[in-house]
């Protein structure tokens, strides 16, 4: 059975209502990364940390997958689907798939915040100052801050070696070790990218590029593939 490994980004949760990061309107218009995403700011002011991911996990408790998720659900029908996803909301499992890794955590769980191997299930949107985690440490949102270990990324450098196809949907490419993955697939495999802005990739061979957005791009190459 073919292997379809895609890699995803924000632009995939865009329809859904979630911002990107670093589109016009993006995340990070709104913040100072160094504020909200880092081990010092957590250090600095755990508080205003803690707010910034509890109103990112109401947005993702409120928003719904799209079409795009739901698309590469129904992939699984036919293919083996690996989704290694740069978000940390649970969209791509809520439509249906069922094979995701998580390179930057996911943000409707906790996490201890000395061992952060140590996670927990979250009921509700907010993780309040004064939550321990078993340890008696506070708990914080289980996400990767810039400047943290990536522990998933050697997992996610071995599936992208072994696609037979690979799918890049959503992602500027800005942040490594994430953007490195599609270096790691073999030259000969199929490399689509379904973007309305396509990042630059200095990847050689076999690259089809799909200019649209996620909801119209991605089913329209998933119905191609369950053609086949
Ligand atoms: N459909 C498809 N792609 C879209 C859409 C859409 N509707 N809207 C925007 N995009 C694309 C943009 O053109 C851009 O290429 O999504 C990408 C968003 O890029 P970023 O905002 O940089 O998001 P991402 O690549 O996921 O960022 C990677 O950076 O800040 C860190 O940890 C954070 O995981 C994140 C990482």
């Amino acid at each position: 059975m073919k292997n379809i490994v895609i890699l995803t980004g924000a632009g995939i949760s865009a329809e859904s209502g979630l911002r990107t990061f670093r589109d016009s309107d993006g995340l990070w218009e709104g913040y100072n990364i160094e504020d909200v995403a880092t081990p010092e700011a957590w250090e600095h002011n755990p508080v205003m940390v803690q707010q910034f991911y509890n109103e990112r996990r109401k947005s993702v408790l409120e928003a719904k997958p799209n079409a795009a998720h739901y698309a590469l659900a129904a992939l699984e029908e036919k293919y083996k689907v690996t989704i290694v996803t740069q978000n940390i909301d649970d969209l791509h499992e809520r439509a249906g798939s069922t094979n995701v890794v998580h390179l930057h955590g996911i943000i409707t769980r906790s996490q201890s915040s000395i061992k952060p191997e140590l996670t927990y299930p979250i009921d509700g949107w907010e993780i309040k100052m004064g939550e321990k985690c078993e340890l008696g440490s506070q708990l914080r949102a289980h996400v990767v801050w810039f400047g943290e270990a990536v522990p998933m990324i050697e997992t996610a450098a071995a599936i992208c070696a072994g696609a037979d196809l690979f799918i890049l949907v959503g992602s500027s490419l800005a942040v490594y070790p994430a953007a490195g993955l599609i270096g790691y697939v073999d030259r000969g495999v199929p490399k689509y990218i379904i973007d309305p802005n396509i990042p630059s990739v200095n990847v050689r061979g076999n690259v089809i590029k799909i200019q649209e957005k996620a909801t119209i791009g991605v089913p329209a190459l998933v119905n191609e593939l369950l053609k086949d």
